[in-house]
């Protein structure tokens, strides 16, 4: 922080000067969470370039610090309170020098502090929810009048309705892969999940929007699109005709688009796991062999007391449909550890069921309690040291299970889409069907290609691959 101080672009002055001469403001975005967060902060960042607004990479350069928060985690509310109190250290620094940095809260913190943020850190100007970030701009024209503004009810519009458009070069800029927001918001209630409480009821956006920004992507120069939704495989939007569609037939749909190579979603849930999407995973070539799966425990005794509503051989028997389908598909999961009441026989259920399904990847957490959410009140709470031996052990054998599809993986033969620079300039890196991150040499093709390789090695940031033939 202090270094970048000291550099005359990005002085306290040049944010000064920069405000009163009114020309090109700048704005410092920070994003945590999960795909939907990076989804809605390029959306932001987007409605800001219209206002005039340039991205920069240091808070020091700043005059809008916009902070996207997460509420997943333990103690989320709380760093990001700490995070303001140094934020208001520089906002002081900053306003004794003439300046006027202003600080903006968006994100699923927001959306479950609201006002309280303002209450405990004056130093934030604009509180903004998930639904309502569309009105960014307007609330910062209210807040530089001298109004703390706070926007995190539901909305019943469209979101996305308020929205400009992205600019084919902003599109551009992000490269040959993007994210697609189809749904928002989660009607299931898991009993340890804040989500239904941060992002609010479950909506899906209809069919023609979603077609329409797949074709923008398309003609941007985009080759992949990852749907996106907390729950993305309950999504049912409407079609033109005024009948609702599934997940399965909107892959359909997107898959006829021109330029559109690769399909993925996420994050998925077991319950809205159709057989329309599982026939597309059947038939649709563009359809990615790679599903997050979550199934949080293995044990149904907990699965009923997270309100889950699937049981574990519901979901091995699920696994085994989708693998009829797409013997080649590659599954990854969620797990959470000491739940109130996981006892020792119960986290063996969770051990039997990853050895039985076997994943390529998986995200694991010990529970940690949300205010607010039923589970927070349950008085069998797990004992911290053994949530910890359990998470190990759970890391283990996932760890195991990942390192041994690597090595599955060579000698194969697949289709990559080449997406960066590698860090060797005479490397490039390309993205496998599977999601692995694949170093090739730069002169097998530019970006935005797709190349067959084969792959050759495991490395420890990707795997390595040659030219097919
Ligand atoms: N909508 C997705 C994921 C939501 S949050 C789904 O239904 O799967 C991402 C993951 O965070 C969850 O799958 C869960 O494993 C984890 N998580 C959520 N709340 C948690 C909590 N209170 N403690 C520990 N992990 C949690
Ligand atoms: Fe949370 Fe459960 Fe909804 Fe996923 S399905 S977002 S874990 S409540
Ligand atoms: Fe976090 Fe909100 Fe996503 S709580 S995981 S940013 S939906």
């Amino acid at each position: 922080m202090t270094q970048a101080i000291l550099t005359p672009d990005t002085a306290p002055e040049a944010g000064a000067g920069a405000q009163s001469g009114g020309q090109s403001k700048k704005v410092f975005v920070k994003t945590y969470g999960c795909q939907m967060n990076v989804y809605d902060s390029e959306r932001m960042g987007d409605a800001l370039s219209r206002d005039g607004y340039e991205a920069v990479d240091t808070v020091e350069a700043a005059d809008l610090i916009l902070i996207n928060t997460c509420h997943i985690r333990e103690k989320a509310a709380e760093k990001v309170y700490s995070q303001l109190g140094r934020l208001a250290k520089l906002k002081k620094q900053r306003n004794a020098d003439g300046g006027d940095l202003m600080v903006a809260v968006a994100g699923c913190v927001a959306q479950a502090e609201g006002r309280e943020i303002i209450r405990r850190a004056p130093v934030v100007d604009v509180v903004i929810g998930p639904q309502t970030y569309h009105r960014l701009p307007e609330a910062l024209a209210r807040a530089r009048q001298g109004e703390s503004v706070v926007e995190t009810e539901f909305p019943t519009e469209d979101k996305f309705d308020g929205l400009p458009k992205t600019p084919e070069t902003a599109i551009r800029a992000r490269g040959v892969a993007a994210f697609l927001t189809v749904q928002e918001g989660c009607d299931k209630f898991c009993t340890f999940c804040v989500v239904p409480y941060t992002r609010g009821a479950e909506v899906s956006r209809p069919v023609d929007r979603i077609l329409g920004e797949a074709e923008r992507l398309a003609s941007a120069g985009v080759r992949e699109v990852t749907l996106l939704g907390q729950n993305v495989n309950a999504w049912h939007g409407k079609g033109a005709d005024g009948r609702e569609w599934g997940l399965g037939e909107l892959v359909r749909r997107l898959a006829t688009i021109d330029g559109i190579d690769r399909i993925r979603y996420t994050t998925s849930h077991p319950r809205d796991m159709d057989d329309a999407l599982i026939e597309a995973h059947r038939d649709l070539p563009e359809l990615m062999p790679y599903l997050h799966l979550p199934v949080q425990a293995g044990s149904d005794r907990i699965l009923k007391a997270m309100n889950r509503r699937h049981t574990a051989a519901g979901y091995i028997r699920l696994v085994e449909r989708i693998r009829a389908a797409r013997p080649d598909i590659a599954l990854s999961g969620d797990f959470i550890v000491g739940f109130p009441g996981e006892t020792d026989e119960d986290f063996e259920d969770t051990m039997r069921l990853v050895r039985e399904v076997n994943y390529a990847s998986a995200f694991t957490f010990k529970y940690s309690i949300r205010p607010g959410t039923p589970g927070a009140d349950m008085d069998n709470q797990v004992d911290e040291a053994v949530k910890t031996e359990r998470l190990a052990r759970l890391q283990d054998l996932i760890n195991e299970q990942t390192r041994a599809f690597g090595r599955e993986c060579v000698g194969k033969v697949v289709d990559l889409l080449l997406e960066k620079p590698g860090r060797n300039t005479d490397q490039i890196i390309g993205r496998s069907p599977w999601l692995q991150p694949v170093i090739v040499d730069a002169k097998l093709g530019k970006i935005g290609d797709i190349v067959r390789v084969r792959i050759t090695q495991p490395g420890t940031s990707g795997l390595f691959a040659e030219p097919a033939e």
